[in-house]
């Protein structure tokens, strides 16, 4: 089956090259001549582990290409996804559609053949019912149908998680839309995926409800190690503690900085803002919002303290390991990163930094940050080693070194990397979230 993926993103971009991989005939459209100038190169616009060997094999088996040119693009395509960016309108939090209705505008007047209209950028409830508006002005005379068809992919993760998916939703009213997303995502069925098979607004407002309680997980537990850490209590015994109950669930449950991304954010933004319009208020995820948003600066608070506090800290030297919102990817959206070096900053705190993927995005978002070339770099003359995300290549750190290079044994760990006493052993002065 012929698919056109609009928007080669990091959504389009993994989905495109999945189905691709699945035996399908993709052709991804971007209107950035740049990026497809690259990615017909084999170059990838973003850093996701093992895209670009799934993207240049695809590419060269013929089962994928890429184009800026929609209509041509579009032509032949059973279905037809629009995934390009939905990003928090500036001013009012709400989903930015404009790019989403411009791709619909722009696919209703190249139609020429029957295709179902897929949304896969995360949209708020009603926006299918614009898109088919649009779409029955623009396109009069071809059959058509509208689906929702949310995406669960996590950034470092996206391709496991596009091919062994706890679930696919499927949001459309429309027969025969039904019929071709089965086969579209028959290569899954065939491996046991279940499908939700649902109403377009419904498979739209999952995706929010989805992201909006892992959120709600998450603050959950940040505030229970914020109260581990009041009690003498230990946070990681209390996620196992809650986890093993089969209706609560152990994923989800690690205390730390506070989320960030691309999504999070920006969805339950996103979704108080539904939730106002239609009056129904979500009281729990705003709660959520704030809560997290105090949380990355607190961070920072966290760390003047192990230098000895407000005044001790002045003029001091940290060494902040990992910028990036989270492990295996360059993204910088959001990060906590980005509020713990303003508030160390503020503080008069000398910040030097390191990260195996984001320093290029991170650079311009933190410029009192200064970029060292490799852990150790970051760690020469440090009072203190900060580490705020959790990346493979922090996990095992030679702490001898540490302690020949840096000018005190101090170890701030706001992802609770490390076993406290083992690190205290090695005569480090060692905090971390939630845990005595
Ligand atoms: C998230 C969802 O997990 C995906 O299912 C969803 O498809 C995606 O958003 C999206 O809407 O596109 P992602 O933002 O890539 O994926 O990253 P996550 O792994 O969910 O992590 C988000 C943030 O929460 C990170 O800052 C991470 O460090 C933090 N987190 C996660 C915690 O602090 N504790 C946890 O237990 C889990």
């Amino acid at each position: 089956m012929k698919i056109a993926m609009v928007g080669s993103g990091y959504v389009g971009l993994v989905s495109g090259a999945c189905f691709a991989d699945f035996g399908h005939d993709v052709i991804c459209i971007d209107k950035d001549p740049a990026k497809i100038e690259s990615l017909q190169a084999g170059i990838m616009p973003i850093y996701e582990p093992g895209l670009a060997e799934l993207v240049t094999g695809n590419a060269k088996s013929g089962r994928l290409s890429f184009t800026t040119d929609l209509a041509a693009g579009i032509a032949g395509a059973a279905a037809i996804f629009i995934a390009v960016g939905t990003p928090s309108r500036r001013g009012d939090g709400h989903a930015d559609l404009s790019y989403v209705y411009a791709v619909a505008e722009e696919v209703g007047q190249a139609l020429k053949n029957d295709a179902v209209v897929v949304t896969k950028s995360t949209v708020p409830v009603g926006t299918g019912d614009e898109v088919e508006r649009i779409l029955t002005e623009a396109a009069p005379g071809v059959r058509f149908a509208v689906a929702s068809n949310p995406e669960f992919l996590r950034e470092g993760a996206a391709i496991a998680d596009f091919k062994h998916p706890d679930r696919i939703v499927i949001g459309t009213e429309d027969e025969w839309a039904r019929g071709i997303l089965t086969e579209v995502y028959r290569p899954l069925f065939l491996n046991k995926a279940p499908i939700l098979f649902t109403s377009r607004r419904t498979s739209e407002l999952i995706k929010y409800a989805a992201n909006a309680f892992l959120a709600v997980k998450i603050t959950f537990i940040n505030e229970m190690a914020d109260l581990c850490e009041k009690v003498g209590a230990d946070v990681q015994d209390v996620s196992r503690g809650i986890g093993m109950d089969g209706r609560i669930g152990s994923k989800f449950l690690h205390a730390g900085p506070g989320y960030g991304g691309s999504c999070f954010p920006k969805d339950t933004l996103a979704l108080l803002k539904t939730a106002e319009d239609y009056e129904a208020p979500t009281r729990i995820v705003e709660a959520v919002v704030a809560v997290n948003d105090s949380r990355k600066r607190a961070m920072g608070r966290k760390v003047i303290e192990a230098l000895g506090g407000t005044d001790a800290a002045r003029g001091k030297k940290v060494a902040m390991l990992g910028l990036t919102f989270k492990p295996n990817t360059d993204d910088m959206r959001d990060s906590p990163s980005i509020a713990i070096a303003l508030a160390l900053a503020d503080a008069g705190i000398e910040v030097a930094a390191y990260d195996p993927e984001g320093m290029a995005l991170a650079g311009p978002l933190m410029p009192e940050v200064t970029m060292a070339d490799s852990t150790y770099a970051a760690i020469e003359g440090a009072d203190a080693v900060v580490i705020v995300t959790e990346w493979d290549a922090f996990r095992a750190l030679d702490f001898d070194r540490i302690k020949r290079i840096a000018k005190a044994p101090v170890l701030v760990d706001l992802r609770n990397v490390y076993n406290p006493a083992e690190v205290r052993a090695k005569g480090f002065a060692y905090s971390s979230v939630g845990r005595p």
